[in-house]
């Protein structure tokens, strides 16, 4: 059945509109153009400002600042909406393979089924890593993270493909991006055999996307591994939900490490890096860390007290989103997987869960959350999910970048392909000692 969509018409800027800027201590006004886009907020053209007034915007943590154009995702963070293309995320989550949203945020439009077999076929056909590549883990010690496993191994990819990689080419572009959602899903069971001590697997092309995966990282060479399919299901909504979020910081680094036409597999590896810390993809391994320490119902109100004290440094992990000012879209639908996929392993009554929905229960209660507006994001729910799956915490955030390996990639050849693509290099306001004579050191 076809959901009803939301009204997203927003006022465009007339034509010719602009905006005008007064700047009293020079007694001087500039007119500065207003774009508009699809759909959100218009958004002043400053680009001009600097060479016409001398003056530069500050914006620390680009509170307001509009990076690029971008035709792939769009978010309504006082609405909750998220969109693919155009397609709400509720809906990709409910019917899509994660192939599918991968061809269709690379591509631009949902695959017919043939081309969705196509798109798999190349996929497949890319999903083994060079023999020399598995030394690389080697290299590391046995307790590494996964996660600086990831770091380590995606950026050695560039060493693997370097030489032929012409970023000015349409189809070498193309390449890369089949190379890395593919090569992915390998990496990241690598990552996970290595630090279980448990041999590595060669993909699969029997099997799909997801199942491969699974066996891949569950598997062992002796015995059949056998895909259970709501685990499978699960798997592939977890991968669809963090398949893309517009400029978030992993997506904004790897298009800055790009803006420098820098090889995309080492662009992708610093993606890998900005997701990895708290506030961004490592926060699921930390909300799950976070649910294990408050440890029962009766303690939460003590965190919540901690949350909300300033001189705490103390958050609630899981709750808050510079965008989303609304419930998460994909938060709920990750909710309702926890439900799905602890009955399937008979845990429903798993006690963090219980724990995180009490959680969720007494912020959303509280004053303080409601006035700032914060609310579960999607690393509430994610790890509770993955843990009873089988993924230790430290999986968390490589399970995160696998499937953000997609947006990162599509978001670097927008870049690339963008007719007024410049090398990013923000500004500052520089703060230092004034301007001073070097001082002879016999003489300081
Ligand atoms: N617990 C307690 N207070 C919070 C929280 C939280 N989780 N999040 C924000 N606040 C408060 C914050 O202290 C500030 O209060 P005040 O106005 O009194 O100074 C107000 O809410 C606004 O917060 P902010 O830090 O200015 O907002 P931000 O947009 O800079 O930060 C955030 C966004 C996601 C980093 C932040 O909400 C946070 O640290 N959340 C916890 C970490 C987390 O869950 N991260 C995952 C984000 S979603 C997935 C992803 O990006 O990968």
């Amino acid at each position: 059945m076809k959901r009803a969509l939301p009204d997203l018409t927003v006022d465009q800027p007339a034509a010719g509109e602009k905006v005008t800027l007064v700047l009293h201590a020079d007694g001087k006004q500039y007119d500065l153009p207003v774009l508009g886009g699809t759909h959100g907020p218009k958004v002043i053209d400053v680009r001009r400002l600097y060479a016409e007034t001398g003056y530069l915007t500050y914006d620390p943590g680009f509170m307001s600042t509009a990076n690029c154009d971008s035709a792939l995702t769009f978010i309504d963070g006082e609405r909750g909406i998220l969109l693919h293309r155009g397609y709400a995320i509720e809906d990709l989550a409910a019917h899509a393979d994660f192939l599918e949203v991968c061809y269709l945020l690379l591509y631009g439009k949902l695959p017919t089924q043939s081309e969705l077999g196509d798109f798999g076929h190349v996929i497949g056909h890319h999903n083994m890593v060079h023999e020399q590549f598995r030394r690389f883990f080697e290299g590391f010690r046995r307790d590494a993270p996964p996660m600086a496993v990831m770091v380590g191994t995606v950026g050695a990819l560039s060493a693997f493909y370097h030489d032929q990689i012409d970023i000015t080419d349409t189809e070498a572009r193309m390449v890369a991006t089949h190379r890395l959602v593919a090569k992915m899903p390998t990496i990241c069971a690598m990552a996970f055999q290595y630090s279980r001590g448990q041999p590595f697997l060669y993909p699969r092309n029997d099997l799909g996307y997801v199942p491969n995966f699974l066996r891949m990282a569950f598997g062992v060479p002796v015995e059949e591994y056998v895909v259970n399919p709501v685990l499978e299901r699960a798997i592939n909504r977890f991968l669809v939900l963090h398949a893309d979020h517009e400029q978030n910081a992993s997506t904004s680094t790897v298009r800055i490490a790009g803006s420098s036409r820098a090889n995309p597999y080492a662009c992708v590896a610093a993606g890998i890096a900005a997701l990895w810390g708290p506030d961004h993809g490592g926060a699921n391994e930390a909300v799950v860390n976070m649910l294990e320490e408050i440890g029962s119902k009766d303690r939460i109100p003590l965190y919540i007290k901690r949350a909300k004290d300033r001189s705490d440094p103390f958050r609630l992990t899981g709750f808050g989103h510079r965008v989303y000012k609304n419930y998460d879209p994909r938060a709920a639908i990750l909710r309702e997987s926890c439900h799905e996929v602890l009955g399937e392993l008979g845990k429903k009554d798993e006690p963090l869960f219980e724990l995180a929905l009490e959680l969720e229960r007494i912020a959303l209660d509280d004053d303080y959350f409601v006035q700032r507006k914060l609310f579960p994001n999607v690393d509430f729910y994610s790890g509770i999910m993955l843990r009873a799956i089988g993924f230790p915490t430290t999986m968390f955030p490589p399970l995160f970048a696998l499937a953000r390996t997609i947006g990162w990639i599509a978001q670097w050849k927008e870049m690339i392909e963008a007719p007024d693509q410049h090398i990013a290099r923000p500004r500052q306001r520089y703060t230092g000692h004034p301007i001073r004579p070097y001082v002879p050191l016999a003489e300081r």
